[in-house]
């Protein structure tokens, strides 16, 4: 197969001329020329050369004004970053090699190989593509392993036996589900066998990576494929077990909760057709988390998994601790999102009142619309008839939230009075009084009691200070 129209961005020539002129063999490879054939557009492109790959790319980068250079020497790769036709690429030049490769590896290269030897070496046939760029062979392409027809058929394999390839790197277990749930491929048989039966070799890789690739499956645009490919073959236990304490049903005489596994990918996939943060898919992966530990069997009552909430958003600084994800304010918000995950639906059961409605906008703040997004995720039942009855009750509270938000304007709210005019009104010293009246404030204007404004709410704080023994300047 020739590629030569694929080849048209003036970088392929001039890496191919530049090699040329220094007479050695340069090959497109990995993921670029994979998403050629997956019609993805990408501006990362890889490069193996057979000589040096540091060389080649110091001259490649010589042809490109303005372009930036950098290279390691103990690995062998070297990268050129460019601005070409008003667009930014990256490419990574790296010698074609016996061993292993993956990017950001920290272990040196010691071998060269010949372009077989490091096709060989990589992770998956579909990834193993290369396209010659020296001009007497521009655009051959080298499919050693028949990654095209893996691509047509949709199969992630990989290129040797699968034991040795996952041995290189047991990183590339998780990668071959991550490539299944982005691009909806299968993962072939042997594969997934090697899988299984490596899966604790997991352990030895780093947790920075292994946190890379699951965001990866959850910005996918079904990840439940990838949680179920990931727990299928026991990486799940070992990498987030709390999520595989959630599968299963018990049963007792005619009372089954549901799932909470599958229930919670459901929630999962639901979101994601609805938002592109990521934290918020964390906080649909997680909201549910402390089921197992708070489920209980009541007589004449059933399964309940009373404070799941609470405790879920507790269980949330752990998990992101593990995980090695953020730890100040995106953690907060999938807290916050945990925790507060029944409030929407819990005031349908209720009754909506005002008051219900004031205080959960005021809890949740501008994250408001985020975790309505989250609850609407979360109506998930095989019974048409009570989602249908759920998705009404909902828009009900949706409607009562923009007519409360619209007339009282709570979702950045500070309540109108503030220690300071309190502490310089009673002449007093930031004490306990202060944050009681403070309180008594905002709990009257969030009941309803008291209207949201400055002159009502002072005359509140001087009744009040008044009740409490203390005595306002003025008055003094
Ligand atoms: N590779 C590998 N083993 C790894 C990581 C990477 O063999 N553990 C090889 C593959 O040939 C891969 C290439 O290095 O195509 C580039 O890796 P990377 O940039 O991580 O992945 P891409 O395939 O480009 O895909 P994506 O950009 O979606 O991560």
């Amino acid at each position: 197969m020739n590629l030569k129209d694929k080849l048209q961005n003036k970088i392929f020539s001039i890496v191919g001329q530049t090699a040329d002129f220094h007479e050695v063999e340069v090959f497109v490879i990995g993921g670029w020329v994979r998403d050629i054939f997956l019609n993805r557009a990408s501006d990362d492109i890889d490069f193996a050369v057979h000589g040096s790959g540091i060389e080649l790319a110091k001259n490649v980068s010589k042809k490109f004004k303005g372009s930036k250079f950098s290279f390691f020497k103990n690995f062998g790769t070297a990268m050129v970053s460019a601005k070409i036709d008003g667009k930014e690429y990256k490419l990574e030049f790296v010698g074609t090699r016996k061993e292993s490769y993956r990017r950001n590896s920290r272990k040196p290269i010691v071998e060269d190989g010949s372009i077989a030897d490091d096709q060989n070496r990589r992770d998956f046939t579909i990834n193993a593509l290369a396209i010659n760029l020296n001009s007497n062979h521009f655009g051959e392409l080298i499919d050693p392993f028949n990654g095209i027809k893996d691509i047509e058929n949709k199969i992630i394999r990989t290129p040797l036996e699968p034991a040795i390839t996952f041995s290189d790197d047991p990183l590339r277990m998780v990668r071959a589900i991550r490539f299944a749930c982005q691009l909806n491929f299968e993962i072939e048989e042997n594969t997934f066998e090697a899988l299984k039966s490596q899966n604790s070799r997991i352990e030895i890789v780093s947790q920075e990576r292994i946190t890379d690739e699951i965001n990866k499956i959850l910005m996918s645009k079904k990840p439940s494929k990838g949680f179920i490919l990931l727990e299928k073959s026991g990486i799940l236990k070992k990498i987030l077990p709390e999520l595989t304490e959630l599968k299963g049903v018990e049963t007792i005489g005619k009372d089954s909760h549901k799932d909470n596994f599958y229930h919670t990918l459901q929630v999962v996939d639901n979101i994601s057709e609805h938002t592109e943060n990521l934290w918020l898919r964390w906080a649909a992966l997680l909201h549910d988390i402390a089921k197992p530990a708070t489920k209980k069997y009541i007589k004449k009552v059933g399964w309940t998994f009373h404070g799941h909430e609470f405790f879920g958003a507790k269980m949330v600084p752990k998990i992101f601790l593990k995980m090695k994800l953020p730890s100040h304010e995106e953690m907060h918000y999938v807290e916050k999102l945990v925790n507060l995950h029944l409030r929407p639906i819990s005031l349908v059961e209720d009754k909506v009142t005002d008051s219900a409605v004031r205080r959960l906008l005021f809890e949740a703040g501008n994250d408001i619309d985020d975790l309505m997004t989250l609850c609407h995720a979360d109506i998930t039942s095989k019974n048409e008839k009570k989602v249908n009855k759920f998705h009404k009750n909902f828009e009900i509270v949706k409607q009562k939230l923009i007519e409360i938000e619209e007339h009282d304007k709570l979702r950045n709210w500070q309540p109108p009075i503030s220690g300071e005019i309190i502490i310089d009104t009673f002449n007093i010293r930031p004490s306990k009084e202060v944050g009681d009246i403070k309180n008594h404030i905002r709990e009257a204007i969030l009941d309803g009691k008291l209207e949201n404004d400055f002159n009502s709410a002072y005359q509140f704080m001087l009744k009040i200070g008044n009740e409490m023994g203390l005595i306002a300047k003025k008055e003094k």
